[in-house]
């Protein structure tokens, strides 16, 4: 077995995205399409692999280095090709960084879906010895290089659209612009390409010829798998790609017995702020309803039910757990976690450090931020829990918030066990209130209410007998 040396070209400047982004630092489920294509190198288990830079190099080099692939071993190099005189140019620029005892693998930095197994196959078509093509057949070929063979049924050569004849035009056999070849071989037939064709340009295709000339044999990997060689040139065919690559992970969940309202409205993506790939990872019995996003790592434990429309990102939700619909988890780079048989939401917020204990009600309209909520604590409609400890069996009323922030400052609020805080009371940290207290609705609170005690800090009622309340002034 060869070393493989991995090529991916993403110099092109991707003019139909028009967007500032290059094109191959564009998003595919969260994740650039550059780093898919390099996770494909890291699949074939690759000695190394060149990035060939050209538009937006500086944006798309820092953006890739040690961003890729985290694990795996292989060596990242960046090659500048400047001006971009075509993909056989391309090429060229990173021939002189390259061993001549290894295979090179030639990929586009915008086409990010093709498999493994693909791969693998193209590389035993090559053997170490011969120019192997990944070739595709289309329904509608326009664009692409169309694949040449003789009568022998035998590769002679590779005719790109614009220089096809109408006969060839007619192929429907495209070349993906995926290669296998052993640098051995590239290395002297790049030296021999010229631009003299309908673009002006160095077609790497034209090394299929020379091939070809020489004696050697060509292979040719065909597949029928379109999406498999796809690449992005618009948001369109992005927006294609990323539904393709959704129904990809749903249907692998639903093979392991997860059971999502419809595969089509799935999304699970990585997380671009903390750089966490996309994991999710469900026990038996979990049901996803429609319209979820999944971000970063998330854990569903068994039974677990998802309502429609709930986006949960870094965050782990133990077995029996029900989210009701519109609930918002995003545990960012601390986490969030729900605990056993808990019912969060509809319309729940959860954010980062959000520790949920076994049974915790979570209502409409309630924030838990870093705080840790023990089992059976409820807090069920329109509050705010921020930096605070909420013992066992807490009933968190209606309104009610902590006040943890002094303007300068974050303070924690200290809630006992049992305690029972009424309806529209602020909490004003750093402030404890003790075991089984009760706090009276509409309270103030900015000292510690002792444990068994009931704590009440508003004006007192008054009732003013026979009240006449104004009446209308006639106008002038
Ligand atoms: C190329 C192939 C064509 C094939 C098609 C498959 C050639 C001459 N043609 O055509 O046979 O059917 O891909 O999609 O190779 N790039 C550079 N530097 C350059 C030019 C291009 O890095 O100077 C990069 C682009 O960023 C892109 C890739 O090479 O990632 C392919 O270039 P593109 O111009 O899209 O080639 P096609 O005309 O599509
Ligand atoms: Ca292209």
């Amino acid at each position: 077995m060869t070393q493989l040396d991995i090529l991916i070209m993403a110099a092109g400047k991707g003019t139909r995205m028009k967007s500032r982004l290059p094109k191959v630092l564009q998003r595919l489920a969260g994740r650039p399409l550059l780093h898919h294509v390099l996770d494909q190198a890291a699949h074939l288990q690759a000695r190394s692999a060149t990035v060939i830079t050209g538009h937006g190099a500086i944006e798309v080099e820092a953006a890739t280095a040690g961003a890729a692939s985290g694990g795996s071993t292989f060596d990242l190099k960046f090659v500048r090709q400047e001006p971009q005189l075509g993909t056989g140019h391309a090429v060229q620029q990173a021939v002189p960084h390259l061993r001549a005892d290894g295979t090179v693998v030639v990929l586009s930095g915008d086409v990010p879906l093709t498999r493994p197994e693909t791969l693998r196959a193209l590389v035993d078509a090559c053997a170490g010895k011969r120019l192997a093509l990944l070739t595709v057949e289309l329904a509608d070929p326009t664009g692409y290089g169309r694949i040449v063979r003789g009568a022998d049924g035998a590769v002679r050569g590779i005719v790109e659209h614009k220089d096809a004849s109408e006969a060839q035009r007619a192929i429907t056999e495209v070349y993906s612009g995926i290669m296998a070849v052993p640098a051995r071989l590239l290395a002297p037939w790049l030296a021999r390409l010229t631009n003299d064709n309908a673009q002006g340009e160095y077609y790497l295709t034209d090394i299929v010829a020379m091939a070809v000339q020489d004696g050697q044999g060509v292979a040719a990997h065909r597949i029928s798998d379109a999406l498999q060689v796809a690449g992005v040139n618009s948001p369109l065919q992005l927006a294609e790609l990323e539904r393709a690559h959704q129904l990809r992970q749903a249907q692998a969940l639903m093979e392991q017995g997860v059971r999502l309202a419809d595969p089509a409205r799935f999304d699970l993506r990585d997380d671009a702020r903390t750089g966490t790939r996309a994991a999710l990872v469900c026990g038996q019995d979990v049901e996803i309803d429609v319209g979820c996003i999944f971000t970063g790592r998330v854990e569903l434990g068994e039974g677990v039910q998802i309502g429609a429309h709930c986006c949960i990102a870094n965050a782990t939700i133990a077995a029996g757990a029900i989210v009701h619909p519109y609930t918002h988890i995003d545990g960012e780079k601390l986490g969030a976690r729900v605990g056993e048989g808990a019912l969060i939401g509809p319309y729940a917020r959860l954010r980062p450090g959000a520790q949920l204990g076994r049974e915790v009600h979570i209502g409409n309209f309630v924030e838990v931020k870093n705080s840790t909520l023990a089992d059976g604590a409820k807090a069920n409609h329109l509050a705010y829990l921020g930096d605070a400890s909420v013992g066992e069996r807490v009933n968190y009323g209606a309104g009610s918030i902590t006040a943890n922030y002094d303007g300068a400052n974050k303070h924690r609020t200290v809630i006992g066990a049992d305690v029972h805080i009424g309806s529209n009371c602020v909490l004003v940290a750093p402030v404890t209130i003790g075991a089984g207290a009760t706090v009276g609705g509409g309270s103030t609170i900015t000292k510690d209410v002792p444990a068994g005690a009931l704590g009440v800090a508003r004006g007192k009622q008054v009732s003013i007998a026979d009240w006449q309340r104004p009446t209308k002034q006639p106008k002038p």
